[in-house]
């Protein structure tokens, strides 16, 4: 174990800093064996803070400090001490010019965090706070100040040399030397700081703003990836456009860039005017991009984008508040995609993620409130809590007010606060003082963690004609919070009868928002139990619950196997309607579970099969709509709803169950894959989309059949492809099956794209998540291909990552040889990127929910793990509260 522990850093010891920065010149000598760095800070004391005579503590991390001085004054070894990661200067003028110069090997900087190399580029990445391994600096997003930034470096080496704002000065100096100076009129904090410098090719492109103003737009990538831009273009435009339309946001500068780099720890970031991505998500052409990860383009670009107002224009006053951007920022770029694409799918789509990833976090030993009060290091924070949970509880206040008094406050949120650090509390006040309505209870949703449950009840009266729901809601308890206060719950409903919605009209309209046709309700759920009743109802409904997955619970209700089928047949939600399917699913797969543990053979419900049968032959419904209805609950989802969880045994009977359905509807599976196949030109747009989709789900039960026929198909299949979405999928079932073929398709794979890292990601990514046994022999063996390097994240997570958290029954192997070859990659990567080690280590840290043979297993990985006595804070953190 460690010695010094890392300490936990709260909220509640928040104040606000004792020096402001006015400006910040920043100047850097960019060189192969190190880079120099001088900063000029104009500091003064904060009229605001308690103390006047503090000392003044800079933050700096890693750093090699050259010199210091104050107004022009070198200052000696006595003037400044340090400790940790702070430097102490004491008696400080009331307003000075600090000047210091630092010495970086970015080269070796392995964290991808501060200055670092990739691909032989200088490039950064500050958030949180990795602005202190370049300089020290006020490294809190609550100090904001103007920067200017002057890079210096070899002109053929580094042509491009990039920084935020405008490019303001260009300059040839003497042996090949070049020089470039850019200022950001906009104060910012440090963690929006960006510098680029490299030899890079560039698109370019313009927007004309909504008052007549026109941006440079400009994507800076490898030069082989010039043909891989124009998704990104188009999508940027797009959510300028769409920014302006629906939250009335336009651009504030002449100029935006974006630049693709091949190694970064997160998705992208939206430093101001100056967006770094990875390159999984900037890059995309159809030969060797999935639909899927077109849509990430798609999104990432506009989530960044968005950020230029909720983030940069508006920003947090303290990492606590991370949602505050993150959530707001998520929610506006869903409601983008939605737009540009179909709003069920997409809706469907977070939903999914939401209820494996994030309420398994919720119900794990890193629970935390979407505005936690405590941490250890901020990186291990950037959750699917914060972010997707974040959205849906922003997305809930959107659903209280209504669009209109939405915009409302979050017009109201950007004027008042423009150019501020701000909380999420002001946020919610902007939002009830521009609506008027009350969210002093909805409030809990920032301060509690858990998710809560909803468990309804329904009970028709035909002698009076009213249907009353009784809602009964609680919260398990999460680390450090027993008691939960009751939410405040938006509940859409809806009362379905033979011949659809019924209107709507509650005995007691206690303040419930109506749809516009009457047949839709939001029920303001506050209490621990409440009762609806709603009157003249002259049948007895199927209440449809959650519409629209309206807020982030679990819900109860006890379905009939003939209401689910009633809601999967004719729900006007799309979200309900598939939920129905799920929820069906789910019995099938629970019955599946007891019959083969009985050592019978597993038969699904004839009414469900004909539920099946009748999805694969409609044709008016959406086709990925039906492709999601006929994927059954995946493993992630089950284990968040079956306890314990017996990996194996879950596995196993939903695979007998999609067997057994191929089986029975190998006919139908075949007319519908015929039906999908098309060949016009490709094109990432809803439709085809949804078609690709229900093409493969169709390939993807009959290849279950394991018949030559099936094999054939995916043969061709992936032999005939000019997409990577068939290929890709037709590459995945043949892996996954007993085709001879696999070998070579794998083989061939690879020597076509060998020059594609995007695309040997992808390679790596199906060779990891194989279901067949000996799956861990072969990541071991991939992890010495020439291909493979432990630097990239990309490749970290395309095959340690996926097999670990997405190949249930190979990680949970039963001798434990998954968990061992975890921890071993943990330990190795805490030492050279302790980021990507923390959140690698997420899947062996859910090891209660497991059975107990499991459990001890993974316990003693976790064991293993605490005991490395150099542990950083991020895995110490993980690991830690894990085993607490
Ligand atoms: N703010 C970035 C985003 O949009 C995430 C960057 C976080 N980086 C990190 N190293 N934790 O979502
Ligand atoms: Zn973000």
């Amino acid at each position: 174990m460690r010695d010094a522990q890392p300490s936990t850093i709260f909220l509640s010891d928040y104040s606000v800093p004792d020096f402001l920065i006015d400006s910040t010149t920043l100047r850097f000598e960019l060189g192969e064996a190190s880079s120099l760095v001088c900063s000029v800070l104009a500091l003064r004391r904060n009229p605001d803070a308690a103390s006047q005579d503090a000392p003044l503590q800079l933050h700096g991390t890693e750093l090699e400090l050259v010199s210091l001085s104050i107004d022009g004054r070198q200052l000696d070894d006595s003037e400044w001490s340090q400790s940790g990661e702070q430097l102490s200067i004491a008696n400080v003028p009331a307003s000075f010019s600090l000047c210091c110069e630092t010495r970086l090997r970015p080269q070796d900087n392995t964290s991808l965090e501060g200055l670092y190399k990739s691909s032989g580029m200088f490039c950064t990445q500050c958030e949180a706070e990795g602005f202190r391994k370049i300089t020290y600096y006020l490294d809190r997003p609550d100090v904001m100040s103007v920067f200017t930034v002057e890079i210096i470096a070899d002109q053929s080496r580094y042509p491009v040399l990039l920084s935020n704002g405008n490019l303001i000065e260009t300059e040839s100096l003497a042996d090949g030397i070049h020089k470039t100076v850019w200022h950001d009129p906009f104060p910012k904090p440090a963690y929006l700081f960006a510098l680029v410098a490299g030899k890079l090719a560039v698109v370019e492109d313009q927007f004309l703003t909504t008052s007549g103003r026109s941006v440079d737009l400009k994507i800076y990538v490898d030069e082989k990836d010039l043909d891989k831009c124009d998704h990104a273009m188009l999508s940027l435009k797009n959510a300028m456009r769409w920014d302006e339309d629906v939250y009335g946001r336009e651009y504030d500068l002449d100029i935006f860039n974006i630049v693709a780099v091949d190694d970064f720890n997160m998705g992208a970031m939206e430093n101001k005017s100056l967006n770094i991505f990875n390159t999984s998500c900037v890059l995309a052409k159809q030969e060797t991009t999935t639909d899927a990860g077109f849509q990430r383009v798609e999104g990432v670009v506009a989530h960044e984008y968005f950020h230029n107002w909720s983030g940069n224009r508006v920003t947090c006053r303290d990492w606590f508040q991370l949602s505050l951007k993150e959530g707001f920022t998520v929610f506006r770029d869903s409601e983008f995609s939605s737009d540009m694409g179909s709003p069920t799918v997409k809706r469907v789509e977070d939903v999914t993620l939401l209820r494996t990833a994030q309420f398994a976090e919720d119900a794990g030993p890193m629970a935390h409130p979407i505005r936690p009060d405590s941490f250890i290091e901020i990186s291990n924070f950037y959750t699917v809590t914060i972010y997707e949970k974040g959205s849906e509880v922003v997305r809930m206040i959107h659903t209280l007010l209504g669009p209109e008094l939405f915009r409302k406050g979050s017009d109201l949120y950007f004027d008042r606060h423009d150019g501020q650090a701000v909380t999420c509390e002001d946020f919610v006040l902007a939002m009830e003082d521009a609506s008027g309505i009350d969210l002093k209870q909805f409030r809990h949703w920032y301060s509690q963690a858990g998710t809560p449950r909803l468990h309804v009840s329904g009970t028709y009266d035909e002698q009076a004609q009213t249907y009353t729901l009784v809602v009964k809601q609680s919260c398990p308890s999460t680390p450090g919070q027993t008691e939960k206060a009751p939410f405040h719950i938006p509940l859409a409903v809806a009362l379905i009868g033979e011949a659809g919605q019924l209107a709507l009209q509650l005995t007691d309209a206690a303040a419930n928002i109506e749809s516009p046709d009457n047949t839709e309700l939001v029920l303001n759920v506050t209490e621990p139990e409440q009762r609806f009743v709603f009157a003249n109802i002259k049948e007895e409904p199927v209440p449809s619950l959650l519409r629209g997955f309206s807020a982030p619970v679990k819900l109860d209700f006890d379905y009939s196997g003939a209401q689910l089928l009633r809601l999967m047949r004719s729900d006007s939600d799309g979200f309900c309607r598939w939920d129905a399917s799920q929820q069906l699913g789910l019995v099938e797969i629970k019955r599946a579970i007891t019959a083969l543990a009985a050592g019978q053979q597993v038969s699904p419900d004839s009414e469900y099969v004909s539920a099946c049968r009748e999805l694969l032959a409609n044709t008016s419904l959406d086709a990925a709509m039906v492709a999601l209805m006929l994927q059954l609950p995946s493993e992630a989802y089950l284990a968040e709803i079956i306890h314990p969880v017996d990996v194996h045994g879950i596995h196993h009977a939903r695979e007998a169950l999609r067997k057994a359905l191929a089986t029975a509807l190998s006919d139908e599976f075949s007319a519908c894959y015929s039906r999908c196949e098309s060949d016009e030109a490709y094109a990432p747009d809803a439709a085809q989309i949804a078609r690709r989709s229900l093409k493969n789900t169709a390939l993807s039960y009959l290849m279950l059949l394991d018949d030559a026929q099936s094999i054939a198909l995916a043969v061709r299949q992936y032999e005939s492809s000019s997409n990577m979405t068939d290929r890709l999928a037709a590459l995945t079932y043949l892996v996954n099956s007993t085709a001879a073929y696999k070998a070579e398709a794998l083989l061939r794979f690879y020597q076509q794209w060998q020059h594609e890292p995007l695309v040997i990601n992808q390679w790596f990514q199906v060779q990891a998540m194989c279901r067949l046994p000996g799956t861990l022999e072969v990541v071991q063996g991939l992890m010495s291909h020439p291909a493979f390097d432990i630097r990239n994240p990309n490749k970290v997570r395309a095959l340690i990552g996926a097999f670990c958290g997405q190949n249930g029954v190979n990680f949970h192997r039963e001798d434990g040889a998954g968990y061992r070859f975890l921890a071993d990659q943990v330990l190795l990567l805490n030492r050279s990127n302790p980021q990507i080690a923390s959140r690698l280590l997420v899947p062996l840290t859910k090891w209660r929910k497991y059975l107990p043979s499991a459990q001890q297993l993974m316990c003693s990985e976790l064991q293993r793990v605490l005991a490395d006595p150099e542990l950083s804070s991020d895995v110490y953190e993980v690991v830690s509260k894990s085993l607490q």
